[in-house]
């Protein structure tokens, strides 16, 4: 048997892709609530059909609903996050008790329902009295986080011992300050984005130190991040090598999405040696005691796997891909031997145990007129990346668990509702739910511990 006994089978979701309740019972704004309504001048365009997450699935009113399904579909470990604002509405300072009550219910039912919860602190939903102040650029802005996550641990670490703190900077930092892609929709140079990379990995550093003092639970604490590893083009040692050094590698254009960029401060207690390199002055001010803050041990290397990084060709195609391969509807490439490699080379760089915190795809699904959802193609992307899960296992990597990204279709950002990444179908306009056929084959893998795959 591949897997360990007691490996993590599950799914996950974020507070602000399936919540809606956006202005209910004392929640304050974040950054996504303020600027997908926000119509100034009729220019906007932020996300595909002008969509918001203000009702999203409603999940904020349907949590029982939505775990009783869980159930059905034999979920056994749940990957939610906590919407900051609805904790805190200001970010800081009053706490809102009707919101605390949410996640704690929210804890409860999965509890009682057989499902054990898994927390992420942030995912994207950063609030905007914070942005006002300037966010992850204000120096302060790693106390903050650490004020709202000693929050959250007051409350749910007494049933809670599985948390993330961070979920991909790599992409909310890339998307949302370098792109302008993703809230709040901007585009600043290196200088702050390097030094906001910094204020965050503080930040994840300081809510670390956080939940080791106050959770009630022993904790296994953790991140979530974003970008596989490069995964070699032949079988031969030597590119095996060359992948593993394309994987962390990282020049001016790409450091955001490097695993070399963010992990190496936390592992290794320093920035990697290319930074110093590529960016001179620019690299970030670093304050006495910040990197022993940075790299306190973590449990886990959690890590958001959907294809594997691929380095631009002149021929235009990245490495690895071609003409007319299978592709998601995210466009994204389908590439299985990624949930081989990256663990992998995770695991031989950092030497903690893997967990994968979302892998899944974006599929054309809809209701059939037999009433069913039938998605094959989810049901053959889970049973190859899987396969090559388990061979990372087999081969000795120690991998904590799977969570399938998502749990119910969602919010996908700015591709607002389109992009269906659910193993539960949601029609929005009537909120009915319909469990896809991939989650009854998920079931069965589950059950069997990956046996049956
Ligand atoms: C990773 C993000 O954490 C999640 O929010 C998003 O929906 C999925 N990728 C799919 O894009």
């Amino acid at each position: 048997m591949a897997f360990r006994k007691d490996f993590l089978w599950g799914a996950a979701s974020a507070a602000y892709q399936l919540e809606g309740g956006y202005r209910a019972d004392g929640k304050g704004l974040n950054i996504w609530d303020v600027f997908t309504n926000c119509h100034s001048a009729g220019i906007k365009k932020f996300v595909r059909y002008n969509e918001t997450g203000n009702e999203a699935c409603d999940h904020y009113h349907r949590y029982k609903e939505d775990i009783a399904l869980m159930k059905k579909m034999g979920l056994k470990n749940y990957r939610f996050s906590i919407n900051w604002t609805r904790v805190l509405p200001d970010g800081i300072g009053k706490v809102n008790e009707q919101g605390i009550k949410f996640y704690s219910d929210l804890v409860d039912e999965l509890i009682k329902n057989g499902i054990t919860p898994l927390v992420t602190l942030f995912h994207w939903d950063y609030p905007y009295e914070l942005y006002k102040k300037g966010g992850w650029l204000n120096p302060e802005s790693s106390d903050w986080f650490a004020e709202y996550a000693a929050v959250v641990v007051d409350a749910l670490s007494d049933r809670v011992s599985y948390w993330m703190t961070v979920n991909e900077p790599q992409v909310f930092i890339g998307l949302g300050f370098y792109a302008g892609n993703h809230a709040p929709f901007l585009k600043l140079h290196s200088c702050d984005l390097l030094q906001m990379t910094h204020n965050v990995l503080l930040a994840h550093g300081k809510a670390v130190k956080v939940i080791r003092e106050k959770a009630k639970l022993s904790p296994r604490v953790g991140f979530a991040f974003a970008t596989a590893c490069c995964s070699p083009l032949d079988n031969s040692k030597e590119e095996t090598e060359a992948a593993y050094k394309r994987s962390f590698d990282f020049d001016c254009g790409n450091y955001l999405f490097s695993p070399g960029w963010w992990a190496d401060p936390i592992f290794f207690g320093k920035y990697n040696e290319k930074g110093y390199e590529i960016f001179g002055n620019d690299m970030p001010h670093i304050n006495e005691g910040d990197m022993e803050i940075i790299s306190l041990p973590v449990d886990f290397y959690g890590v958001n796997v959907y294809d594997a990084k691929s380095i631009m060709t002149i021929d235009g195609y990245p490495e690895g891909t071609y003409t007319g391969m299978p592709r998601t509807s995210m466009n994204w490439a389908v590439t299985p031997e990624t949930l081989y490699w990256t663990p992998r080379f995770l695991y031989e760089r950092y030497g903690v145990p893997i967990m994968i915190t979302e892998n899944g795809l974006a599929n054309n699904d809809w209701v059939s007129l037999d009433g069913k959802v039938h998605d094959p193609q989810r049901t053959d992307f889970i049973e190859r990346y899987l396969k090559e899960l388990r061979r990372a296992a087999s081969d000795g990597v120690d991998i904590l668990g799977y969570l399938h990204w998502s749990v119910m279709d969602n919010f996908e950002w700015a591709d607002g509702y389109d992009r269906r990444f659910g193993l539960i179908y949601v029609d929005y306009r009537t909120q009915e739910r319909t469990i896809k056929d991939s989650a009854f084959r998920y079931k069965e893998i589950m059950e069997s511990n990956g046996e049956r795959l």
